[in-house]
C-alpha cells in the first residue's frame, strides 16, 4: 500500500500522507524513499503548478522522524548521515520550483515540522489536537533536519530559541501569532483554504511576512550585537536548568548560532554532526526509553486486556475540599471537563475549596491557557455542599479527608449509601492500607486507591491501588479517569508506602540520618541536586510538610521494621511545631514565604554539632543506595508490575534524573553485583539498614538484568 498518494485538482497535486497500518504519520526509511520519489515526479510533470501536502490521519499531520530507527542506530556516522539525508531531502522541498503548501491538522512535530518549515506556506487549523513543536531536546537530540536553521529564519532569535531549546510545542493559534503558519483556520475548512493559497502562490509566488518581532525584534534578533546578548542568556539558562547533565540543548543552540552568524550552509553541517553525536550518547538512549514507556503505559489499563472496561465519568464527587481534594477537584474539571461536587465539614471550608479549584482555572486564564469563554464553563461545572446532596449521581467518588482510618471509613460507609451500585469510590489516602479502609464497605468490588501527588495540577504521577476485593472495571475506571486527567497512570499494589513513598522513605530518613550527625543541610541538597533530582531531600521535607512526614515514616517504621527507623530529625522539628514550609519554620529559614538558607537551630534542637564537611562522595551513596536497595526489595514483592511501571514512577513521581534512567535501569547500569558490593560496605559502616537485599543479592550472582537490552 502507498504512503502517499497523489490527485490532481485544477494544476495543484494533493499529496496526502497515510502510512499504512499506523496509528500516526512519521518519516520513516520506506517514507523517505517514497517522498522522494513522489516530490521528483511532480517535478517533472508540467501539468503540475504547486503541491499541497495534507495528511488522512485524524490527529496528526506527521509526529516527526521514526524514534524507533534511532534506536537500531549503531554509529555516530550512521546518526549523522540519517540527519544528513532528511537534511537535503528537505533543501529539495524549500528549492522545489513549484509552491509547496502544507495543510496542517494534529500533530506536527520534530521532522514533521521541519518539513512544513520547509514548505512555502503554511495553514493550520485551531483544532486543540493541531500542536506545532519540535520535541527532539526531550529526546536527548535536536532538530536535525534543518529545523535549527529555519525556525529562526521564520519567528526570529528569540522564540525559536524558546521552542527549540525547551523542545515546547505550541497549539494552532500560538503558531500563528508567532509568524510558524501564515494562515489559522477551522478544520473544516483547511483542505479549501489550502488549495486556495497554492493557487494564489501560482499566480504570485512572493510571500510577504511582516516581521513580528517589534521593536525589542529589532534590536535583538536582526542585529548581531543584540543576538550575542541572547545566546549568552540562553547558555546560562540552559547551563543552569541542566546542571550539565543533558548536552543537547547547548548543542542546539550552537547549530542555531552557526547558522545565523555563518550562513545556513554552515548552520546544517554542524546540525548533522551533532545530531549524529547526540542520538548515540547514553542520555538520549535513556530519554527515548522513557517516551516509549510512557507511551506503552497510555495503553495499559493495569488489568489483562478484555477483562475489564470502564464506566463514564460524567460527574465526579469529592470528599473533603482541603488541599488534595481542591486540586483534585480543579484538575478534573480543567482537564477531564466533567462536573465536580465538593462536600465538606463546614460551609466555610466548602467555599474556601471551591475558590482553591476555581484559582487553577483562574491561573490558567491569567497565561492564556484558556479563554474567557472556557474559563466561564468550566467554573460553571464546580459546586459544593456541606451534605451529599447532588452526590447521588456521581460516578466516580475521590475520598480526600484527614488521613484517619476511622474517618476514612465513616465517610465511605455514608457515601455508599448514597451512590448508584457501579460508582467508584477511590481513595487518595498516602499511607492507609487500601484494604483496611474497604474492609467494612458493602460493595468492595468498587473500592479502589487513586493516590494523588501534590501539586495536582502540575504532578504528572497518579498510582492507582487496587485493593485484594477491587475488580477489574474498577480498575480500568479508575487508570482511565487518571488518563483523562493527564496523568501517566502506573498501578502498583496495596503494600505500606505503595511504591512511590516506599522507595522515598529510606532516602530521605537517611538524609534525616547525616543531619542528625552534624552533615551541613545545604551540602545535603546540593550534592542531590547535583545528581540531578530537581530538589534536594532536605528542601523537599519542608516542601511535603514535616508532619505529614512525620506520620509517614512511623506507617513505614511500623510495617517494615528497623531498616526504616525514623531518624531523630523529623520529631525533633515537630517537637519545635515546625512543620516546614506552611508554616514558615522548617530545616530551613523563611522570610515573608521565601526559603532562605538552613536554619543552624535545628543542629541544636538534635543536640550536635554541625560539621564542617561530609565528603559529597558518601552523600550521594548513602543516600542513592538507600533507595536503589529499597526498590529491588518492592521490585521483588510485586510492588510494581514491571521495572518499567517503577522507573517511571521514581521520574515522574519524585524527579528521579531522567537521563539515569530511573532506579532500575541504574541498577542494571551499575551492575546488581557492584550495587551489593557498595550496600556491604555502607553496611559496615552505617549498620544493617543498608543490607542488601536478598533479590540483589541473587541477581548478582545470576548476573540478571532488569531489562533485556
Ligand atoms: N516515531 C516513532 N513512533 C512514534 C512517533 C515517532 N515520532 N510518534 C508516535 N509514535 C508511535 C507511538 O510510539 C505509538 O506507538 P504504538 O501504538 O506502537 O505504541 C503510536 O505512535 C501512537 O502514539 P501515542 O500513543 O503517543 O498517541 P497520542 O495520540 O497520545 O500522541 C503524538 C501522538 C503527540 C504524536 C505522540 O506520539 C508524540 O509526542 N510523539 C513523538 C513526537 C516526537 O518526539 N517527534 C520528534 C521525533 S525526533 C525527530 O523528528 C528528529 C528530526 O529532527 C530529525
Ligand atoms: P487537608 O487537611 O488539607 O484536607 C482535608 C479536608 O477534609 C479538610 O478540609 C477537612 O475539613 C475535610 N474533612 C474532614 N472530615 C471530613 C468529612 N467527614 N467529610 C468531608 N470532609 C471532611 O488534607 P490534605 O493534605 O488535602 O490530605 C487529604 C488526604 O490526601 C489525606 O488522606 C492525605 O494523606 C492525602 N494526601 C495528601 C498529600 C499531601 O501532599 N498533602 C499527598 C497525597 C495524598
Amino acid at each position: 500500500m502507498p504512503i502517499f498518494t497523489v490527485t490532481q485538482e485544477d494544476g495543484v497535486a494533493v499529496i496526502t500522507m497515510d502510512l499504512p497500518g499506523e496509528p500516526v504519520n512519521k518519516l520513516n526509511a520506506a517514507a523517505k524513499a517514497e517522498f522522494e520519489d513522489v516530490f521528483a515526479a511532480l517535478r517533472d510533470d508540467q501539468a503540475v503548478k504547486a503541491v499541497l501536502f495534507i495528511s488522512a490521519k485524524p490527529d496528526t499531520f506527521i509526529a516527526g522522524a521514526d524514534i524507533e530507527e534511532f534506536t537500531q542506530v549503531k554509529s555516530r556516522e550512521e546518526a549523522e548521515a540519517l540527519s544528513r539525508g532528511g537534511q537535503e531531502m528537505l533543501s529539495r522541498v524549500a528549492d522545489f520550483p513549484k509552491p509547496v503548501v502544507a495543510a496542517i491538522n494534529g500533530a506536527c512535530l520534530g521532522g514533521g515540522l521541519e518539513f512544513a518549515l520547509a514548505c512555502h506556506y503554511r495553514v493550520a487549523t485551531d483544532d486543540p489536537k493541531t500542536q506545532l513543536g519540535l520535541p527532539e531536546i526531550q529526546l536527548g537530540l535536536l532538530p536535525g533536519a534543518g529545523g535549527c536553521q529555519r525556525l529562526p529564519r521564520l519567528i526570529g532569535l528569540r522564540a525559536a530559541l524558546d521552542i527549540i531549546l525547551q523542545g515546547k510545542s505550541v497549539p494552532g493559534k500560538k503558531a500563528f501569532r508567532l509568524g510558524m503558519v501564515d494562515e489559522l483556520v477551522p478544520s473544516s475548512i483547511l483542505r479549501r483554504t489550502a488549495l486556495a493559497a497554492a493557487h494564489r502562490l501560482v499566480r504570485n509566488s512572493r510571500v510577504e511576512r511582516a516581521p513580528r518581532t517589534g521593536f525589542a525584534g529589532l534590536l535583538l534578533d536582526r542585529n548581531p550585537l543584540g543576538r550575542r546578548i541572547v545566546y549568552g542568556q540562553a547558555t546560562k539558562q540552559v547551563k543552569r536548568k541542566t546542571g550539565g547533565h543533558y548536552p543537547a540543548p547547548l548543542a542546539a543552540l550552537d547549530c542555531v548560532r552557526t547558522g545565523l552568524e555563518r550562513g545556513m550552509a554552515a548552520g546544517l553541517v554542524v546540525e548533522h554532526r551533532e545530531f549524529g553525536r547526540l542520538a548515540v550518547t547514553d542520555v538520549s538512549r535513556k530519554l527515548v526509553q522513557i517516551f516509549f514507556a510512557t507511551t506503552a503505559l497510555k495503553k495499559d489499563d493495569g488489568v489483562p486486556p478484555g477483562t475489564g472496561s470502564a464506566h463514564d465519568i460524567n460527574l465526579v464527587g469529592v470528599l473533603g475540599s482541603g488541599f488534595m481534594g481542591s486540586g483534585i477537584a480543579g484538575t478534573a474539571v480543567t482537564r477531564a471537563q466533567v462536573e465536580v461536587r465538593m462536600k465538606d465539614t463546614d460551609l466555610d471550608r466548602v467555599t474556601k475549596g471551591v475558590e482553591a479549584a476555581k484559582s487553577q482555572l483562574d491561573r490558567r486564564l491569567a497565561r492564556r491557557r484558556m479563554t474567557k469563554y472556557q474559563h466561564y464553563r468550566t467554573v460553571a461545572l464546580l459546586s459544593g455542599t456541606t451534605d451529599l446532596s447532588g452526590f447521588r449521581r456521581a460516578d466516580l467518588i475521590i475520598e480526600a479527608v484527614f488521613e484517619d482510618l476511622e474517618v476514612k471509613r465513616q465517610v465511605l460507609a455514608e457515601v455508599e449509601s448514597v451512590v448508584g451500585p457501579d460508582s467508584v469510590l477511590a481513595t487518595n489516602t498516602s499511607t492507609i492500607p487500601i484494604g483496611h479502609i474497604a474492609a467494612q464497605a458493602t460493595r468492595p468490588e468498587r473500592v479502589i486507591g487513586m493516590h494523588f501527588f501534590s501539586p495536582v495540577e502540575k504532578m504528572p504521577l497518579l498510582e492507582v491501588i487496587p485493593a485484594e476485593a477491587s475488580d477489574a472495571d474498577t480498575i480500568v475506571t479508575a487508570v482511565k479517569f487518571g488518563r483523562r486527567l493527564g496523568k501517566t497512570v502506573i498501578v502498583v499494589a496495596d503494600r505500606p508506602g505503595f511504591w512511590v513513598n516506599r522507595i522515598l522513605s529510606p532516602y530521605m530518613n537517611e538524609a534525616g540520618y547525616l543531619v542528625a550527625e552534624g552533615a551541613p543541610i545545604d551540602t545535603v541538597d546540593r550534592v542531590m541536586t547535583r545528581f540531578g533530582f530537581p530538589v534536594g531531600p532536605l528542601a523537599l521535607l519542608d516542601e511535603v510538610g514535616i508532619d505529614v512526614a512525620d506520620k509517614a515514616s512511623s506507617v513505614m517504621y511500623e510495617a517494615y521494621g528497623e531498616r526504616l527507623k525514623p531518624a531523630p530529625v523529623v520529631s525533633a522539628l515537630i517537637r519545635d511545631d515546625r512543620l516546614g514550609r506552611k508554616n514558615g519554620r522548617g530545616i530551613y529559614r523563611y522570610e515573608k514565604g521565601k526559603k532562605k538558607g538552613p536554619d543552624p537551630a535545628v543542629y541544636r534542637l538534635l543536640g550536635v554539632r554541625p560539621v564542617e564537611e561530609v565528603s559529597p562522595e558518601t552523600i550521594e551513596q548513602r543516600l542513592l543506595y538507600a533507595m536503589l536497595n529499597e526498590a529491588a526489595m518492592a521490585v521483588g514483592e510485586g510492588v510494581v508490575r514491571s521495572p518499567r511501571d517503577g522507573d517511571i514512577g521514581a521520574i515522574f513521581g519524585i524527579g528521579f534524573p531522567p537521563f539515569r534512567g530511573g532506579p532500575l535501569r541504574l541498577i542494571d547500569s551499575l551492575g546488581a553485583a557492584r550495587v551489593v558490593d557498595t550496600l556491604r560496605g555502607l553496611e559496615g559502616a552505617f549498620g544493617a539498614r543498608f543490607s542488601p537485599a536478598e533479590v540483589l543479592v541473587e541477581r548478582a550472582g545470576n548476573g540478571l538484568k532488569y531489562y533485556p537490552d
